[in-house]
């Protein structure tokens, strides 16, 4: 595959930073929105809390004034985790919030403790009734608060923890703070809207309360995950891709696996180039916080390492479970032992299409890579997961050369 495909806005910054859109009165505009499901499902939640939600392409107008609402129903938040993040925000603005209880997911149990731990440090009082969170944020106050949990930091727990700290009287320190991008594009955001913190994309994070936040204006920034998988389909197509918009600081670790295994991933201005110059060798990958290997990347990973030669391991650190694509890769000839949290790829001469079952996101993701390479056609279903993720990405596969199409499932 040959080209330049231009990477959208990071679906994991944005919902967030909607979110945190509920902290002020005024309006907030946010552009470089990709559109997406989970966008939408973010945008349902915020009218039905009466905000006003105005769309024109990738730019939002949110203008949450005078909303009264400060439920989120189990409907919406049981189709995407990330609304959980909309606690953060409703207990500092109101003092009150109740969200349904987002519950576990195909990649695993992924629980909520961290979050609740950070609310009940600021002084938040959490009931769990009938599967939602009820919670009273009418004596909060600032805190020092170790938010790190059996598998390291939270993304989400960060930032929900680090949005009802931007409006709660006194200083609250996060310590173990996860320092993903988006957590420090989030901040970004906040800071903006008259929030005063300091060490975001650090471990430490230090927030100072505000009495008021105003609306504020946002570029969201570039997909990190979105800009790895393009990568990879460069890799496994023996290709040449120019990702634009995309940032190597962001994607370090994956990008110095990579280039390990002998891929050229090169600055270009506004943008990186990938090529595939020479064999690439197997490697091995232990996902991580950030600035670890992402575990987001894991999956896209293992369809690379089914037909690189020799033997590839990945370790998953933050979701051990993650591995429900290994059946489906397995199925279209791939060669992949699993032993605990370890994944052993053995890598194969070529991988035969076949009719695929995407799981979750990430998995989807990785068998459309796997796609790409397999000998004949491979169909894959439950297309909803990668529109959860990915933008356009029929259309933008389809400009990079892939013989790809979407056909109504039967
Ligand atoms: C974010 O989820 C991302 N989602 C995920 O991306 C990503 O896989 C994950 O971070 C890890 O990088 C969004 O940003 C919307 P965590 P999040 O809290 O914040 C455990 C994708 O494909 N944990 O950082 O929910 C948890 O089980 C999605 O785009 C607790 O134990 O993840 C996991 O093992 C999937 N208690 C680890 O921590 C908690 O209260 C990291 O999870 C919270 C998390």
């Amino acid at each position: 595959m040959h080209g330049t495909v231009a990477i959208s806005g990071a679906k994991n910054a944005c919902l967030p930073i909607l979110a945190a859109t509920l902290l002020s009165d005024d309006k907030s505009v946010i552009d470089n929105v990709p559109k997406l499901r989970d966008m939408s499902t973010m945008l349902k939640i915020l009218r039905n809390f009466g905000a006003k939600v105005d769309q024109d392409q990738d730019v939002i107008k949110i203008e949450p004034n005078g909303y009264e609402g400060y439920k989120a129903p189990y409907e919406l938040v049981s189709t995407m985790r990330a609304s959980v993040c909309v606690l953060g925000p409703l207990v500092a603005k109101h003092g009150r919030a109740e969200v349904s209880f987002p519950g576990g997911c195909i990649i695993g149990p992924r629980p909520i403790d961290i979050h609740l731990k950070g609310l009940r440090a600021l002084g938040v009082k959490i009931k769990i009734e009938r599967g939602y969170i009820i919670a009273d944020g009418t004596k909060m106050r600032g805190s020092h608060i170790y938010l790190g949990g059996h598998f390291g930091s939270s993304v989400l727990g960060t930032a929900n923890i680090m949005m009802a700290a931007t409006l709660t009287k006194g200083v609250t320190i996060i310590e173990n703070a996860a320092c993903e991008p988006e957590v420090a594009d989030l901040a970004a955001f906040l800071m903006k809207m008259g929030a005063k913190i300091k060490g975001h994309g650090t471990p430490r994070v230090i927030i100072e309360g505000v009495k008021r936040l105003r609306g504020a204006k946002h570029s969201v920034i570039p997909d990190r995950i979105e800009a790895g998988t393009y990568a990879l389909a460069a890799a496994i197509t023996k290709g040449d891709i120019t990702l634009k918009n995309a940032k190597l600081e962001h994607i370090i670790a994956f990008a110095d696996k990579l280039t390990e295994s002998g891929l050229s991933i090169k600055r270009v201005p506004n943008g990186l180039r990938v090529k595939y110059v020479k064999r690439l060798k197997p490697t091995d990958i232990t996902t991580l916080p950030y600035p670890g290997f992402p575990t987001d990347m894991q999956a896209q990973c293992m369809s690379l390492m089914t037909v690189t030669g020799g033997i590839s391991v990945i370790t998953e650190k933050i979701y051990p479970e993650r591995f429900i694509h290994i059946s489906e890769l397995s199925r279209m000839g791939a060669d992949i032992i699993l032993e605990g949290p370890s994944a052993i790829i053995k890598g194969v001469q070529s991988l035969s299409g076949a009719p695929v079952m995407a799981s979750d996101l990430r998995a989807s993701a990785a068998l459309v890579l796997a796609g790409l390479v397999a000998k004949g056609r491979t169909e894959v279903h439950r297309l909803y997961h990668l529109d959860r993720g990915y933008e356009n990405i029929v259309e933008k596969l389809q400009s990079l050369g892939a013989k790809v199409w979407r056909e109504r499932e039967k």
